[in-house]
């Protein structure tokens, strides 16, 4: 039976946890060829290439910091070589670091900065070169937030960041698309992962409450989204981000 993805290359940044591990999990049961990309936590990242080889599927991890746009070359190149091409790339890595204004300090901003806007607006540079290069389009998916539209005062440059994901889906998306390449965000809510481990039981329940379907999201439902993105299925779609928040975002002061 064919599946979504069977002969995709696919590029996972950040993915050895959280929503990026969900993502690679799904593509790989979709049938793509998955390169897992991944900064510390080696085992993390074997034990994940281990159950996609035992199930059958196709993955590979490569150490790359997203914010070193050599080392996100690397990465392209890593993927083009084994795997031959480039099909689908995800900016997925990112962290928080939780400052307010009156917190912020210079360098957790270009810490947090280089990860999840230099690292995503390089990653779509590199990725649609090559993907220019092959000649018949490809996708590219970065993982932004409801906090790319809506303010989370507890981490100013978290927001900062993902409204630059924003700006960067739909610049990029309208200047690849005459190239087939469709450029699409997702948009993720509350979502169970190693982000949000800091959060005190109270302040995850909190959170649980507002969330109109009432329950914190997992990582495989955004892998889920990925995929849907990923694949032919969602062919007309790029320059967008699409939501998946349990309805969240609907829910003004929520965060
Ligand atoms: C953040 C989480 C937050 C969620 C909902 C995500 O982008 O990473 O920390 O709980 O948005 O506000």
């Amino acid at each position: 039976m064919n599946r979504p993805l069977d002969g995709k290359v696919m590029i996972v940044t950040g993915a050895n946890s959280g929503i990026g591990e969900g993502i690679a999990r799904e593509a790989a049961a979709q049938g793509a060829a998955v390169v897992i990309d991944w900064v510390t936590n080696g085992e993390a990242t074997d034990k994940i290439v281990s159950d996609i080889a035992e199930a059958g599927g196709t993955a590979s991890g490569f150490q790359a910091d997203v914010s070193k746009v050599d080392q996100l070359a690397a990465l392209i190149d890593f993927a083009v070589s084994d795997y031959g091409r480039l099909d689908v790339m995800v900016n997925n890595a990112g962290v928080e670091i939780g400052q307010t204004t009156a917190d912020l300090t210079e360098d957790r901003y270009d810490f947090l900065m280089g990860i999840n806007l230099k690292g995503a607006v390089f990653g779509t540079k590199l990725a649609s070169d090559q993907m220019r290069k092959q000649g018949d389009g490809g996708v590219i998916i970065n993982t932004s937030s409801v906090h790319e539209d809506w303010p989370m005062p507890s981490d100013l440059a978290y927001c900062v960041s993902k409204g630059g994901i924003r700006m960067l889906t739909r610049t990029a998306g309208v200047e690849l698309g005459q190239y087939g390449i469709r450029v699409v965000g997702i948009g993720p809510g509350a979502i169970d992962t190693p982000i949000n481990a800091d959060d005190t039981p109270e302040e995850t329940e909190a959170l649980r409450r507002a969330i109109p379907l009432g329950y914190i999201g997992k990582p495989a439902e955004m892998g889920r989204v990925a995929c849907f993105v990923a694949s032919d299925a969602a062919s007309y779609i790029t320059a967008t981000t699409i939501f998946a928040d349990g309805g969240l975002m609907q829910k003004p002061g929520a965060v």
